[in-house]
């Protein structure tokens, strides 16, 4: 839709007999209703379309493009609280069609983001936590930006799905590597890994099974490091205001291994108080390396590492499976090689294999190469092993961009290219050596190897363009795309490179 004049109230007008909302039972108290953009009483300044296949129910809306088109909805709920409102959407263009959202005429989110989604007939959906009132509440998308909105489908909500802050809580996200097997006790593997999720209340605690040095940060607030916690550590000694809160949790690691005893138990909210789903991210990019990788010598070690200041940066859920004097090859004198320990739940001797259905990631970032020397791997080994980790990736990430990253100190250069390009003459064109000359500034090292936080921001400036073209399209990672269709070509990206004799390359 490009002009439409005039704001018309087309969707009660054309389709009120249409459907009414659907209604969908989730769980004990969960509900999840769907309302539909082209049925009343929701309302589209634009007109109620269907030319765009894919849409549920009769169609969906196609708001003017202008600042200020909008499409409303009005929901219900059995009693005032939290919710969880997903709205679907297309959008065929590659620019951003910003929403302001507004709850009951209040801006309760500027500029939520809906990323074009690759063609008008791929759906994505945006998620955001909302207050609703007992009985019905009006929610509007409201462009910002000249394109108006999207096609607006539908939204749905999702109300009465409160957790207890438990370790098995749905709510409460866990990022990374963790082993689940004792429902009590979740303990993080590797670095970088991390917990998130939304609550309600004033207050919230974390219970810890033993000594453990942590961070936390909530509603996006910077970081808090706390050292030597356990028990009951209460996160708020000044409580927050009333209303829905974030958090993210993330402990301290040390070379690779968490300091302490990084064991969660729950969470501890006010009385009454529920968790709520942290917001889906848009992806997932894990980063498989050595201390570089998590961030050894920065000052915050694997919080300032490039893998988590680039998952940061372009809003994707991040994982560092890394290890201080990791290396690619497991070798006989005991270096711990992620040839092997890839697919382990952590760097631990004996540690049980990583659970894949967990997540998958959309972009696996590999930095591997810098200590195989000091332990006698020969260049035949390293290449054969760095093919066998790219096919062991390939094969638990079937659709994921694979990024094998110049080590910044360039050892094993042509045996990474080759490994590459062996998977690229196998047909799987979204495997890239990427080339990292100049990468790290010349004060961009605390030592002769690590990065120090300058360096690591420098390094995560260069990737994260990078990681963002490997994305699939739209916010929800869901879509289909696939490497080795066209032949001569790399990737899935519209400016990918070609296939050319030195395989698929970057940077
Ligand atoms: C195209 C597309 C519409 C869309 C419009 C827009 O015309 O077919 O469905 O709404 O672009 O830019 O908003």
């Amino acid at each position: 839709m490009k002009w439409l004049p005039k704001i018309s109230l087309l969707a009660a007008m054309t389709t009120a007999l249409a459907c009414a909302p659907v209604a969908f039972a989730t769980g004990a108290h969960a509900a999840t209703t769907r309302y539909e953009a082209e049925s009343a009483p929701a309302m589209c300044d634009g007109v109620v379309a269907s030319n765009h296949s894919g849409y549920s129910g009769n169609g969906f809306c196609d708001t003017v493009n202008a600042v200020g088109s909008a499409a409303q909805f009005t929901v219900s709920a059995p009693a005032a609280g939290t919710a969880t409102l997903t709205v679907r959407y297309a959008n065929g263009t590659t620019a951003n069609r910003p929403a302001d959202v507004s709850v009951n005429g209040t801006t309760v989110r500027s500029g939520l983001g809906f990323e074009g989604t690759g063609a008008w007939n791929t759906w994505a959906t945006r998620s955001l936590t909302v207050q609703l009132n007992a009985g019905t509440t009006t929610v509007r998308l409201t462009a910002t930006t000249a394109g108006g909105l999207g096609n607006i489908d539908h939204v749905e909500v999702a109300t009465g799905g409160g957790g207890d802050g438990s370790p098995t809580d749905p709510n409460i996200r866990l990022v990374g590597r963790w082993d689940t097997r004792d429902s009590g006790a979740y303990v993080p593997g590797w670095a970088g890994a991390y917990l998130t999720t939304g609550f309600t209340g004033t207050t919230v605690k974390l219970r810890q099974r033993n000594t453990i040095d942590l961070y936390y940060s909530i509603d996006g607030r910077p970081d808090v490091y706390l050292q030597n916690v356990r028990g009951t550590v209460d996160l708020t000694p000044a409580p927050l205001a009333a209303g829905t809160h974030t958090l993210r949790v993330s402990y301290r690691v040390v070379a690779g291994s968490y300091r302490g005893d990084a064991v969660f138990q729950g969470l501890v909210l006010d009385p009454g108080a529920r968790t709520v789903p942290a917001e889906p991210s848009r992806g997932t990019v894990e980063f498989v390396g050595d201390s570089i990788t998590v961030g050894t010598t920065s000052s915050k070690n694997a919080l300032t590492a490039y893998g988590w200041l680039v998952g940061e940066q372009l809003g994707l859920d991040h994982t560092q499976v890394a290890q201080g004097g990791a290396c690619l090859v497991s070798t006989a004198d005991g270096c711990v090689g992620l040839d092997r320990r890839f697919v382990k739940v952590s760097a631990a001797d004996g540690a049980a294999d990583h659970d894949f259905t967990r997540y998958r990631a959309d972009v696996v970032v590999i930095n591997l190469g810098t200590n195989d020397a000091g332990h006698g791997v020969s260049t035949t080994q390293f290449q054969s092993s760095y093919t066998e980790l790219l096919r062991t990736v390939r094969a638990r990430y079937p659709r994921a961009a694979i990024l094998a990253l110049e080590t910044f100190r360039g050892r094993f250069v042509p045996q990474t290219q080759a490994a590459v390009r062996t998977l690229n003459d196998a047909g799987d064109r979204d495997v890239f050596f990427v080339d990292t000359d100049g990468w790290v500034p010349a004060n961009g090292l605390t030592d002769a190897v690590h990065p120090n936080d300058a360096g690591h921001r420098a390094i995560a400036a260069r990737l994260a363009p990078i990681v963002a073209a490997h994305l699939p399209p739209g916010p929800a990672p869901t879509s289909a795309s696939t490497s080795s269709g066209t032949s001569g070509a790399c990737g899935t990206a519209p400016d990918s490179p070609a296939l050319d004799d030195a395989g698929c390359v970057l940077g």
